[in-house]
């Protein structure tokens, strides 16, 4: 009788629960114009929305997939000339630049595709409308201008990122930010720092904080303002109050470090079964009997947009390879193409990566892609360029699943023998074969963990309950600057004491002698 109560109100919380969330109406942001970004977001919306979420998306990149009927999607790909108008942000992400330098190039890029979106109509018919409600708001966490919806449309919100985040976005939910033992993702060291990377730690630490809170946020509210007018709270204050950071990062390819409870790792959000090749390619990739590697530097940097003489590099070492070469070149033509190279704009890389011919990738060590080397189990050869691209390339070579060049530097002999040795020495394939079966242990996907977080976000109207005092620790707190003040001065009287009493002592003798 007691089981059958309890097992009816469970039941009938199950089912109130279902429906209440059965009825929420979300809005998404994901302002940034990259694939290898959206590709993750995408997941997302496309499986709240196939939840029967009444979902409304802006994105320069929309699924726009007639299935999907609970999907608005308002498509704000027009910002995509703001970025490859030049390749300024390409060559100033660079990672030989000074971090501060990347951080202020990437946010500059951040404030102009934020004014832009809101200026964009469709978009403007939504928050401009007063009867507009929403139940959540999920904007990029790297951008975090859009956080100023949670205050347009009073609800929660959930920050996303498509990779991990920089040191003041952890800070922001109260994850400790020890610059020494968890350096920013954009510096290249991840562990075990010598004294110089140390002190460049703590400064990069120091000024991310400085600007991010002060400059970053104050523009981007500023913005914000413009468009949802002054009624809402300070830019900041939302995006501390965020209930869920989604982050995609993982115990295998990035760095260990602690979280609070509003961290949750996503991981694997674009990965899917392999689907059959294109005949034409599946029959070159058959007939490659020595075997193919496959070169691809991703959507963002592009082997058309590097430096001649590293392209020179790039083909000489091609030429020289006992393989097929598949080459990712974002361009018609390649002059002076050797005959065992075969160039495309683009290729099916999740599937192309599964077929049992493919030796080796040659990659920039852009998180999807790796993701797709670790998934299909082929080892790689790194030339990283920017962002976190260095210090994830450097993890895994460690974990012995890739080979690491500086593309600055690097010379033909050691590409060449570098892909040779990762195509021929059994070990990679073992190393990562056994890192494929450690990320994927687990009791759920990526898609399945994130999609639950943002769903208890709505059920329990935000995680207030789960904000980690930590958040409002300040910084001279943190170093014990108030405790080493109050030492300091409890010393300082003690001393004084001392020498008070010594002078009292030394003087009583001396009134004898009198
Ligand atoms: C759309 O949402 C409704 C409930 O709001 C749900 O029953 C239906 O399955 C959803 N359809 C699709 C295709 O997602
Ligand atoms: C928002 O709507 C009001 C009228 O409802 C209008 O006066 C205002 O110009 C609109 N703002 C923007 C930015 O479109
Ligand atoms: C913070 O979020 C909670 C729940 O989402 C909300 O009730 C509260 O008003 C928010 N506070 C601020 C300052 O935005």
């Amino acid at each position: 009788m007691f089981v059958q109560t309890s097992y009816f109100r469970c039941t009938l919380i199950l089912i109130l629960s279902f429906c209440y969330v059965h009825s929420a109406r979300i809005l998404g942001v994901f302002q940034y114009p990259s694939i290898s970004h959206q590709v993750v977001f995408q997941q997302i919306w496309r499986e709240l929305s196939l939840r029967g979420h009444d979902v409304v998306v802006v994105t320069p990149n929309p699924l726009n997939d007639p299935k999907l009927v609970n999907l608005t999607e308002i498509d704000v790909g027009s910002i995509k000339n703001l970025i490859s108008a030049g390749d300024d942000l390409q060559s100033s992400m660079s990672k030989d630049s000074p971090t501060p330098q990347i951080m202020k190039a990437f946010y500059d890029t951040s404030l102009v595709l934020q004014d832009a979106i809101f200026k964009d109509k469709q978009f403007n018919a939504i928050y401009n409308n007063s009867k507009e409600k929403f139940d959540l708001v999920m904007v990029e966490s790297h951008h975090p201008g859009m956080y100023s919806l949670a205050g347009r449309f009073d609800c929660p919100s959930i920050g996303i990122s498509s990779l991990g985040v920089v040191i003041p976005i952890h800070g922001s939910v109260g994850n400790t930010n020890h610059p020494v033992l968890y350096p920013d993702m954009n510096l290249p060291v991840h562990s075990n720092l010598n004294v110089f990377q140390k002190i460049y730690s703590i400064y990069n630490s120091i000024f991310l904080n400085i600007y991010y809170d002060n400059w970053v946020m104050k523009q981007s509210d500023e913005i914000a303002r413009k468009y949802l007018g002054n009624d809402i709270p300070y830019l900041g204050d939302l995006a501390n109050n965020v209930s869920f950071l989604l982050i995609n990062t993982n115990h295998i390819i990035h760095t260990i470090r602690p979280h609070v409870p509003k961290i949750i790792q996503m991981g694997q959000m674009h990965i899917r079964k392999p689907k059959p090749l294109p005949t034409e390619l599946k029959t070159l990739l058959d007939n490659a009997k020595n075997g193919v590697i496959y070169f691809s530097l991703g959507s963002n940097v592009k082997s058309v947009n590097i430096d001649k003489n590293l392209q020179k590099i790039f083909l000489e070492t091609m030429a020289d390879l006992p393989y097929t070469v598949l080459w990712k070149w974002e361009a018609d033509a390649l002059e002076n193409k050797p005959n065992n190279v075969i160039t495309r704009k683009w290729f099916p890389q999740q599937d192309l990566l599964a077929h049992p011919n493919v030796k080796a990738f040659v990659t920039q060590g852009g998180l999807q892609s790796i993701e797709e080397a670790i998934s299909r189990e082929v080892p790689m050869v790194g030339l990283p360029f920017i962002g976190d691209q260095p210090m994830t390339l450097n993890k895994l070579s460690q974990a012995g699943v890739a080979l690491v060049h500086d593309p600055v530097t690097v010379t033909k002999e050691e590409l060449k023998s570098s892909i040779i040795k990762v195509a021929t020495d059994p070990s990679f394939r073992r190393n990562i074969h056994k890192a494929k079966i450690e990320l994927e242990d687990q009791p759920e996907t990526g898609l399945e963990r994130a999609v639950w977080w943002i769903e208890y976000a709505i059920r329990h109207k935000g995680a207030p309950h789960l904000k980690s005092p930590t958040a409002d620790v300040k910084w001279w707190e943190f170093i014990f600057l108030d405790v080493i003040l109050v030492l300091s001065l409890a010393m300082f009287i003690f001393l004084r004491l001392a020498k008070f009493l010594y002078n009292i002592l030394s003087f009583i003798p001396k009134e004898k002698q009198y």
